[in-house]
């Protein structure tokens, strides 16, 4: 007898995903065998069901099958968004970063001290992600260790797989309540992991966020360094996002040889590190993220509705640097990975209407970015980001014919064809479901 743990569900019907090796692979009448703990047992194909359930221990009319017009997808993988900075989406796009977080960030980050408020923002946030698909959101909470770990209760809560960080910053010019001491920032960050950690939450992890080089000085970068080296934890921040910035930077780290180098010299660049944006990386400070492990988050909303910058994604993947997409909320203003792949090939296709020599990223491309390649930035691969046996069941059912298509219904559409659509043209509405490790966390239970 092989089976080591009791089949929780078998779906059936067409599959698409990335592999290291391609951008998309497409099973068609496949057949998906989830255990009772949420992972994926085994993966046949649909002429095999007798085989399979004899071998498995499921009975053949249990088994859910998919129609036609819908095929199951990798959950997509959020690297980079603000929880609290959803209160504002849609919102305060009219100046460029350094003055768009004084003006507006900041005075709506110091609200969530209060605990009620830090409630109702993050499960709407939580929920709207989940409903479009994100499966894994690598989260930017506040200063406030408190709410910052109700987002941590929220996530397990709903069910998503999450990191969630709560921000450290001690320095801020403009907002000035809006900031810690360096070692309050410390205590707070060591308080905040334990207690998340503590709570067990299966899903749910605590990653370490300094907020970004201008927002923190060297001594608690290096204690931030040190700290996620002794607990082995995620690191994520921003890098190189806008041009004033970067200029800034230089300023503030003069013995630093580059932006990249102000993190690097702090232990800050592991192969759990996610920096978001990198749009004026140089050859060589990419050459450093590949050499450390550390990856990257393309946020092309932000990036556009900022004007920070367009980052070189084909120059990033030459580099073998990991990559992922992030709606980066509310710089960016969608929280939807369905926006932040159109995103991503509106700036590629932008970059080739530049130089024709460029060489535009294909939707499959970014599929792969948006689901296996985010799994990749957070070293999550392990768990989630394609259908491998042993990986958790992290799933979407889209069905294409779902609110009038867009679809021709009388006859069969190729997968590839269904999904290039879905990535175009679809929303919310054609997500009929999403799975979480083998959970169904959408349609929500209420
Ligand atoms: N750099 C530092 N903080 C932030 C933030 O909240 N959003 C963006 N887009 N960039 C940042
Ligand atoms: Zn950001």
């Amino acid at each position: 007898d092989r089976r080591t743990e009791a089949i929780g569900h078998v779906y059936r019907g067409t599959f698409v995903h990335s592999t290291p090796h391609t951008a998309l692979q497409v099973l068609e009448d496949a057949l998906v065998g989830v255990d009772t703990g949420g992972k994926i047992a085994f993966i046949g194909k649909g002429q095999e069901l007798n085989k399979l359930s004899q071998t498995f221990g499921f009975c053949p009319s249990e088994v859910t099958q998919l129609t036609q017009d819908e095929f199951f997808m990798p959950g997509m993988v959020d690297t980079h968004i603000h929880a609290p900075q959803y209160s504002y989406a849609g919102t305060a796009l009219d100046m460029p970063l350094l003055q768009w977080l004084d003006t507006y960030t900041f005075p709506v980050e110091a609200r969530f001290k209060d605990l009620e408020f830090a409630k109702s923002v993050y499960t709407q946030i939580v929920k709207r992600t989940l409903r479009n698909g994100t499966t894994t959101a690598c989260y930017f909470a506040t200063i406030h260790t408190d709410a910052s770990l109700v987002l941590g209760q929220i996530a397990n809560e709903l069910g998503q797989r999450a990191l969630v960080g709560k921000v450290c910053m001690d320095r801020n010019k403009s907002v000035k309540h809006y900031k810690e001491t360096t070692q309050e920032s410390q205590e707070e960050t060591d308080r905040f992991i334990a207690e998340l950690l503590n709570k067990k939450y299966p899903l749910v992890k605590p990653v370490v966020t300094p907020r970004f080089a201008l927002s923190c000085t060297e001594a608690l970068l290096e204690q931030l360094g040190a700290i996620a080296k002794n607990n082995n934890l995620h690191i994520q921040s921003h890098i190189s996002e806008n041009t004033e910035e970067v200029k800034l930077v230089k300023e503030l780290f003069p013995e630093s040889e580059s932006y990249t180098d102000v993190y690097h010299k702090c232990n800050l660049l592991t192969n759990k590190t996610v920096m978001a944006h990198g749009c004026y990386l140089s050859d060589e400070e990419l050459d450093l993220f590949r050499e450390t492990g550390a990856a990257l988050s393309h946020c092309p909303n932000s990036n556009t509705s900022l004007c920070s910058g367009t980052l070189n994604v084909r120059n990033v993947l030459k580099h073998k640097v990991k990559l992922g997409l992030g709606t980066d909320v509310a710089g960016g203003y969608s929280a939807s990975m369905l926006d932040a792949v159109r995103r991503a090939q509106d700036v590629s296709k932008f970059l080739t209407i530049q130089d024709p020599g460029h060489d535009t990223l294909t939707f499959e491309e970014v599929f792969r970015l948006a689901t296996l390649g985010g799994s990749q930035a957070l070293s999550l691969d392990t768990q989630t980001g394609n259908f491998e046996v042993g990986k958790d069941f992290d799933a979407l059912r889209v069905n294409v014919a779902a609110a009038d298509g867009p679809i021709d219904l009388t006859q069969k559409v190729e997968p590839k064809i269904l999904l290039e659509k879905f990535l175009n043209l679809g929303d919310d509405r054609n997500i009929v479901e999403v799975f979480v490790a083998g959970r169904k966390v959408v349609p929500f239970t209420e």
